[in-house]
């Protein structure tokens, strides 16, 4: 142990150290960022708890943690390796048998083992604005340092099942109603745990084990909870485990725990937990990029030009997050457009409790101006430009910004395939030229790409970054190429899934089969979403290029011929009306008419060929995209297709996928299939190269 005279504190080890006050002990956790329970952590509190509990001049504990919060939870990053004692099961239990009362203050975000450590404590004191909870759902396993054994014994079975299934973090104030915290404190956790040990001293503080409480079954919650997540997470595996867990709560604890354990066993084994858990790191992992060193512009007015569809949610999204902007349009018809799609978007935010309806007025009168003249951008930091997917409009609007912008301002796109390089070359400054590729709706949807050009500068893409992080979003990035990371790959395995359909299954199978594999939606679901009319459009500008030996696909054209664009025209491959949405059998009357045109007998797919082709190339042009650089790294492609294209998440992203299906298997997959069509099925020289070596898309996220 190493002593610090000055302040009185003992090092237990690097992390963990321990403070007398007459009989009260202190013991401080410090593990940035987040105190996650390492080994250290894990450690330094046994051994700091055993010398105390032995020392008869302690009397009361307190356990609290420095920085920015209590214990996060248990360390992720040991997961997967082998366990080292003491674990966080048997520390709970050491704590709740400890002779010396403990008291535990919870700050930050006290999540998972860290509020499983709180659980088994003998007296919980919050700070406000605490958030508390058990999202190890999230992760794919359940809480498994007894959190749910504990947690039914203070808030009962009903309660617990919320918390556990859902993983959403709770309020301080929440929690001391369910009976999950005893009191809540104002202060620095040093001064609150002094405070309440004290408070124990004096007896003004009751303490409790937790575990002397007993846990009345309820079977109604438990028969509810199986029914509502037989509903709406059918696909996933821990949630049912964790009411499992919940079931076997009145046990007693040896029992209990154990079954704990069995079944958090069961889910770490789970490939849905190496999913979950590679996702929760993508969404960190896309920040390191080479630009990070670079120092971003400063943004406090941002220019949005168009007020369409995409310009009004960019508006929006940019205005919830608390910018000026002013928004252009060609005319006043078009700016009243703007300004009431802006409005309906911010009402909705009213709506879902994220903004008060003073903010909203506060925000439409003092935040945004508009404008029917690029002049008056003059003064915006940023300006992102929303107009029609066409190259000439685009280059005519950054001519006249290379005028009228301020010196330094970020010159965006939001163009979904068009070359940025050719969109900078018109500017007399194509350093500060880059691609914001925002998500319809662009003030809901979490992803942007990032589209860094040949001659974007380190500081306009650090710029881009730091506006994704204001804006809550997860950015990525990107190199230019047609459609970036995510339409590029989806223009792919669009086509893929038209080659099925023309040689015999139905949209609506197709459909079912994505949606049964986990995607949000099926890619003609998708399609009638997005509008036919914007992939009819895409591919006339393809026309001229289209390699001739391309199987082309018409029927997607065909629909388009006759005004039906999807949703929005009420049909397209289904119909959408007051009896709610089906196939379009006339849109099936094409498909027939297109195959015997091209003499194709339709065949039968079942289910898992259809998953297994359109997966497998989407992994496969996803490779290309690696392989040329576009993508710095495969998890930038997960991230990607796991927040903009609704990949199921608990499949960790198609490169995840790729790994867990196997190079080798992949390989065998595309050349049967390049039997039919060698044009479109054709093994990427990098795959080939993996499959060969025993290589992994994950080791190249590593290097
Ligand atoms: N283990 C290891 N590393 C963690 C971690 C954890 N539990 N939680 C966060 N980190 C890391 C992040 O990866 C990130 O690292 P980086 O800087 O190298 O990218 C760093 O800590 C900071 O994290 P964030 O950027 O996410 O910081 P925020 O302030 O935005 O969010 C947070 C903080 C709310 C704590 C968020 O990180 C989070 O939700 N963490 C996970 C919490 C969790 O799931 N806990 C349960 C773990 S499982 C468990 O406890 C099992 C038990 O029942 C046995
Ligand atoms: P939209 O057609 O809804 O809106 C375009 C708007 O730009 C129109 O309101 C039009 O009046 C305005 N406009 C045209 N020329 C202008 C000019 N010179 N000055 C000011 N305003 C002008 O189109 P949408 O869907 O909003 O798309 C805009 C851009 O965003 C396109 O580049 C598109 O590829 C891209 N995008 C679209 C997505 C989508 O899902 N709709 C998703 C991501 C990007």
């Amino acid at each position: 142990m190493q002593s610090g005279s000055q302040t009185g504190t003992t090092g237990i080890n690097d992390v963990v150290s321990i403070e007398r006050q007459g009989p009260i002990a202190l013991v401080i956790l410090n593990n940035p960022p987040v105190n996650a329970a390492s080994h250290a952590v894990r450690s330094g509190i046994w051994k700091a708890i055993e010398t105390l509990a032995s020392d008869a001049d302690v009397w009361v504990i307190a356990l609290y943690g420095e920085g920015r919060t209590f214990i996060a939870g248990a360390d992720i990053r040991e997961f997967g390796k082998p366990p080292q004692n003491p674990w966080l099961p048997d520390l709970c239990n050491f704590i709740e048998d400890c002779k010396t009362p403990i008291v535990c203050v919870l700050h930050g975000t006290t999540l998972g083992g860290g509020f499983e450590v709180a659980l088994a404590s003998h007296v919980r004191a919050a700070l406000p604005g605490t958030r508390i909870g058990l999202p190890e759902v999230t992760l794919g396993i359940l809480p498994g340092a007894g959190g749910t054994q504990r947690a039914p014994r203070l808030a009962g079975m009903r309660a617990s099942l919320d918390l556990i299934t859902s993983g959403k973090p709770i309020s301080a104030d929440q929690a001391i109603e369910i009976g999950l915290v005893d009191r809540i404190e104002k202060g620095a956790p040093r001064d609150v745990a002094v405070k309440v040990a004290q408070d124990v001293l004096d007896g003004r503080q009751g303490t409790r084990r937790t575990y002397d409480l007993d846990v009345d079954t309820d079977p109604a919650a438990l028969t509810a909870m199986r029914d509502k997540l037989a509903k709406t997470q059918p696909l996933l595996f821990s949630p049912h485990k964790c009411v499992d867990a919940v079931e076997a709560s009145p046990l007693a604890r040896d029992e209990g725990l154990k079954e704990e354990r069995r079944l958090f066993n069961e889910c770490m084994e789970s490939p849905q937990r190496a999913g979950l858990i590679h996702a929760f790191f993508a969404e960190r992992a896309v920040a390191k990029i080479p630009e990070a060193t670079a120092t971003p512009r400063a943004i406090a007015k941002i220019g949005v030009i168009g007020g369409g569809t995409m310009g009004s949610g960019i508006a929006t999204a940019c205005l919830l997050s608390g910018f000026a902007v002013t928004m252009t349009e060609r005319d006043q018809a078009g700016l009243d457009r703007g300004i009431s799609t802006i409005g309906a978007n911010l009402e909705g935010a009213v709506k879902r409790g994220k903004l008060s309806e003073d903010a909203r007025d506060n925000i439409l009168t003092d935040k945004l101006s508009t404008a029917t003249d690029l002049g008056a951008l003059s003064d915006a930091d940023i300006i992102i430009e929303a107009v029609f997917e066409d190259m000439g409009v685009k280059r005519d609007i950054f001519e006249t910004l290379d005028k009228v912008a301020k010196p330094g301002a970020v010159l965006a796109s939001n163009t979904s395939y068009l070359d940025i390089d050719q969109i900078a070359a018109v500017t007399r400054r194509p350093e500060d030229v880059v691609g914001l590729h925002f998500f319809s709706p662009a003030h809901i949807m979490r992803l942007m790409e990032i589209v860094v050009a040949g001659k974007t500068s380190p500081d306009a893409v650090a710029t881009g970054f730091a506006l994704a992080k204001k804006l809550k979003k997860i950015a990525v990035r990107s190199g230019v190429c047609d459609g970036f990371i995510g339409n590029r790959i989806m223009t792919f395995y669009k086509k893929a899934a038209d080659y099925m359909m023309m040689d015999g299954a139905s949209p609506e199978e197709i459909d079912t089969a994505i949606t049964g594999f986990g995607f949000a939606m099926g890619p003609y679901q998708v399609a009638d979403l997005a509008g036919l009319d914007i992939s009819w459009a895409a591919n006339k500008r393809r026309a001229a290029t289209r390699p001739a030996a391309e199987r082309y696909i018409p029927i997607a054209d065909e629909i388009c011929e006759k005004g039906w664009f999807g949703r929005k025209t009420g049909q397209g491959f289904y119909i959408y009306d007051a009896d709610g949405t089906r196939p379009n059998p006339a849109a099936l009357e094409i498909i027939d008419a297109e195959r015997a045109k091209a003499g194709v007998s339709p065949r039968t797919f079942s289910p898992d060929e259809i998953v297994s082709r359109f997966v497998t190339a989407m992994i496969l042009e996803a490779t290309r995209v690696l392989e040329e650089g576009i993508a710095l790294r495969p998890v930038d492609i997960d991230a990607v297709f796991l927040f903009g294209y609704g990949f199921p998440r608990f499949r960790g992203g198609p490169m995840h996928t790729a790994d867990q299906i196997g190079t080798a298997e992949l390989v065998r997959r595309i050349e049967t299939y390049s039997q039919e069509d060698s044009t479109y099925w054709q093994v990427p020289a990098l795959l080939r190269k993996l499959a060969e070596g025993g290589g992994t898309f994950a080791a190249m996220n590593e290097s």
